[in-house]
């Protein structure tokens, strides 16, 4: 039975035989005896196989090379060289694959652009297998949450024909040919005739059917993949990503941001707690902060600020900002960073927007002028989670999906939610990625995802 080599290394090395297979890292040795690195996936460390020259098939041996696939049968004994504590004295070797020199591999450090250009290889490398298996863990830690607190995974749709941002940022989904794409009489397209019989685009947000989720089983989250075809070529942006977003009734925005902080402190803590051999490679790697920045959030306190209250902090910073902030813009991540990185040092959740750069479906504030929004902002990262408190009034809503034009006919049900039987809700979406830069220190989203989608690459 082959073990697989997280096992293996726990195992009491008695002299046992074993059978191990992998990938070789490295191989390297003298005239007496070969060392073979071997991995398997299943952890950043390596079970060193050794062979004894004097009994060893020399022209195998030739064929074990870096990036080659083997089936090792050996015994497991005591390591008396320093770095592992066990290894595997080899009996025989099989090799499943080779890989010859043009493998693109080769041990040397790897710029994360090259490696990015084979994404179908680089989970075979140190650095991404400890990503990806991170990427797991937060995964299984983000339904462990939800399923201990109650609440229920739901699933939304991917093909939607309503807009939940507004942004206009969706791609099409259609079975037109597009060098013949039906019209009517006006000339325009004819979705009449297409798949669904009418315009349809892959989702921004499971929200708006979350909320549906929520009116009806109280706690619901959605995880999964949607999708934005907005051109933004940065270290943050990606036109595919996953999303967490829990919705619930009876929640206000101050229940809101407590389960948003206690959410993302369990994701880090479980990260702390399950994945500290990769954790502990990628903080000596690449940010000898990484470990220290993850406790530091789990330890304090997140900031709550209003959005007035950020402005006026950053007006008054004397800081010359690249985009000068007033009232009533966006904040640009410099202006996000600043207050996390340098004003406060810690997590600031910033709520009460103006309305206008926020989305239809936030609740308004008494105000007229602010919505019961929050972001959650991040060290590194910047906006981490976005979420309201959903606007539960008919009127309201109804004046505010009059007044930025948007389509009845496709948000008529979303509308009837406030008709019969409405009630005080809120929610938020966690960007799957924006957690694991944190959580990994990686400094580029196309690197947490094993085949990212950007503007103009989709290989794989
Ligand atoms: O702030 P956003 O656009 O909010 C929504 O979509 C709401 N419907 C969520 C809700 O209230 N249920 O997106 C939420 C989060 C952002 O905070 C960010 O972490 C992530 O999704 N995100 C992206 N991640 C990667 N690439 C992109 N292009 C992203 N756009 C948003
Ligand atoms: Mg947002």
């Amino acid at each position: 039975m082959t073990v697989r080599i997280i096992d293996l290394l726990r195992q009491k090395p008695e002299g046992q035989e074993v059978v191990v297979k992998g990938w070789v890292r490295t191989k390297r040795g003298n005239k007496n005896v070969a060392f073979i690195a071997l991995n398997d996936g299943s952890t950043i460390n390596n079970i060193q196989v050794v062979v004894d020259m004097a009994a060893a098939d020399e022209a195998l041996l030739k064929d074990v090379t870096t990036g080659s696939c083997l089936a090792v049968t050996g015994l497991l004994v005591e390591s008396v060289g320093s770095g592992q504590p066990v290894e595997v004295q080899a009996r025989n070797i099989e090799i499943y694959g080779k890989a010859d020199a043009t493998y693109p591999l080769q041990k040397k450090g790897h710029s994360m652009e090259f490696l990015r250009e084979i994404a179908y290889l680089r989970p075979r490398t140190n650095t991404f297998g400890a990503v990806f298996r991170i990427r797991h863990a937060m995964a299984y830690a983000i339904h462990k949450f939800f399923n201990d607190k109650g609440f229920y995974y739901w699933h939304t749709p991917l093909i939607t024909a309503s807009d939940c941002e507004g942004a206009g940022a969706m791609f099409n989904v259609t079975t037109f040919d597009l060098n013949n794409v039906p019209k009517t009489e006006e000339g325009k397209v004819d979705y009449s005739q297409d798949f669904f019989a009418r315009q349809t685009s892959l989702t921004v947000s499971g929200q708006l059917e979350g909320e549906l989720g929520a009116l009806s089983l109280g706690q619901i989250y959605t995880f999964g993949p949607t999708f934005r075809a907005e051109n933004s070529n940065t270290p943050r942006h990606l036109a595919e990503f996953w999303m967490i977003e829990p919705e619930m009734a009876f929640y206000d925005l101050e229940d809101n941001m407590a389960l948003a902080e206690e959410f993302i402190k369990y994701c880090v803590q479980y990260a702390l707690d399950n994945c500290m051999d990769d954790l502990t490679f990628l903080n000596n790697m690449f940010d000898k902060e990484l470990i220290e920045r993850l406790r530091g959030v789990v330890e304090c306190e997140f900031v709550r600020l209003d959005y007035t209250e950020g402005i006026r902090i950053l007006s008054e910073s004397g800081r010359k900002f690249e985009f000068p902030c007033t009232w009533g813009c966006d904040l640009q991540s410099e202006h996000e960073r600043y207050l996390v990185e340098e004003y406060f040092k810690k997590p600031v959740i910033l709520i009460n927007y103006p309305k206008e750069i926020k989305s239809f479906y936030m609740k308004q504030n008494e105000d007229g002028k602010t919505v019961r929004a929050m972001d959650v902002l991040f060290p590194k990262i910047g906006e981490i989670i976005g979420g309201s408190e959903r606007e539960a009034d008919f009127d309201k809503l109804n004046t505010i999906i009059e007044e930025r034009g948007m389509s009845k006919e496709t948000l008529w049900w979303y509308l009837d939610t406030r008709r019969w039987g409405s009630a005080p809700h809120s929610g938020f979406g966690l960007g799957f990625e924006r957690l694991l830069l944190f959580v990994t220190g990686m400094a580029n989203i196309r690197d947490v995802i094993p085949f990212p989608r950007t503007p103009k690459n989709a290989e794989y």
